[in-house]
């Protein structure tokens, strides 16, 4: 069976790391792309002389441009301007809304069967621009964004009660914004409701820490944004796909009726397989929680006018 490939626009800390992420997983062979010359390939030779040691099989090559990535199948696209200190994600939207209609056009036309994963932000609205740059179909076009909100979410419970991560489970709905919606409603260690296991002021705390994650962050380092906990979970997508795994996990898709909303996309739960998003999960939720994702959505239906796609 041939390898699979995966290509990565963007050879930033996002995009490098997730190539790391990709090839100790030995998901297949690696193509980096990025325009600055010799960037990517400097970071792939420098990944490839580690596999002797981590002994990967992966061939991991970088390039400026698309033919290497002929016939992919995953793009993970985290190419733009990444925050500053200060900066909201949908300050990026002018210059990403450009580098990413450009990538995703680019790798539909050399890899017209891929499932582009997007990691640029602000998340949704670039989901929105890839779509429609690539004229791919719904399904194959998802973005990172639930899993890592989500990872959040669930490190800081793990770290409040002292337990495995492993244990804890969650997930988190609407934009990639300040008001995503975590929910403790559909949260659990060991599978016991955490509403059991901890009082409702704590839980709100961690909810509002999980939302200005990213920003957290971001003041901390100065410089940049998140990139490692943002490639592991782009990773994650690429692997449930890459390997037909139906995993169901929240991504940001696209809408077509589902919790009464069409032509937006935000974080729900999805199943991922072979063939990308598979099937969207709706969950019952109470008038509070529906509001504020119906506020949520909102936000991103702005930032997709923005765009002009
Ligand atoms: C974050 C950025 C990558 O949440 O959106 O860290």
């Amino acid at each position: 069976m041939a390898r699979k490939k995966i290509s990565i626009v963007g050879a930033g800390n996002v995009g490098a790391t997730a190539a790391h992420w990709a090839a100790s997983k030995e998901l297949g062979d690696i193509v980096l792309i990025d325009i600055v010359e010799g960037l990517p390939q400097g970071k792939g030779l420098d990944l490839m002389e580690a596999s002797p040691v981590e002994g990967y099989d992966c061939n991991i090559v970088g390039a400026n441009d698309y033919v290497a990535a002929a016939n992919s199948d995953i793009f993970i696209i985290p190419a733009g301007v990444a925050r500053k200190p200060g900066m909201s994600r949908d300050d990026l939207i002018n210059i990403n809304t450009k580098i990413v209609a450009d990538c995703a056009k680019k790798a539909a036309e050399c890899s017209p069967n891929a499932v582009l994963i997007i990691v640029s932000n602000p998340l949704d609205a670039m989901c929105y621009v890839a779509l429609k740059a690539s004229g791919f179909p719904p399904n194959r076009v998802v973005g990172m964004s639930g899993i890592l909100d989500s990872s959040r979410f669930k490190t800081f419970i793990a770290m409040e009660l002292g337990c495995s991560v492993k244990d804890v489970s969650t997930f988190v709905l609407g934009g990639h914004g300040d008001d995503m919606v975590p929910l403790p409603s559909y949260t659990t260690a060991g599978g016991i409701p955490i509403r059991q296991l901890l009082p409702e002021e704590k839980i709100q705390a961690m909810v509002q820490r999980a939302r200005s994650g990213g920003a957290e962050i971001v003041n901390l380092l100065k410089t940049g944004s998140a990139f490692y906990a943002p490639s592991a979970s782009a990773v994650q997508m690429a692997e449930a796909i890459l390997k037909d795994k139906k995993r169901i996990l929240p991504c940001a898709a696209y809408l077509q009726g589902e919790y009464g909303y069409s032509g937006v996309f935000t974080s729900v739960p999805v199943m991922l397989g072979a063939n990308g998003v598979e099937k969207i999960f709706e969950v019952e939720l109470n008038e509070d929680e529906k509001a504020l994702f119906a506020k949520s959505v909102q936000s991103v239906r702005n930032l997709i006018a923005v765009t002009g796609m």
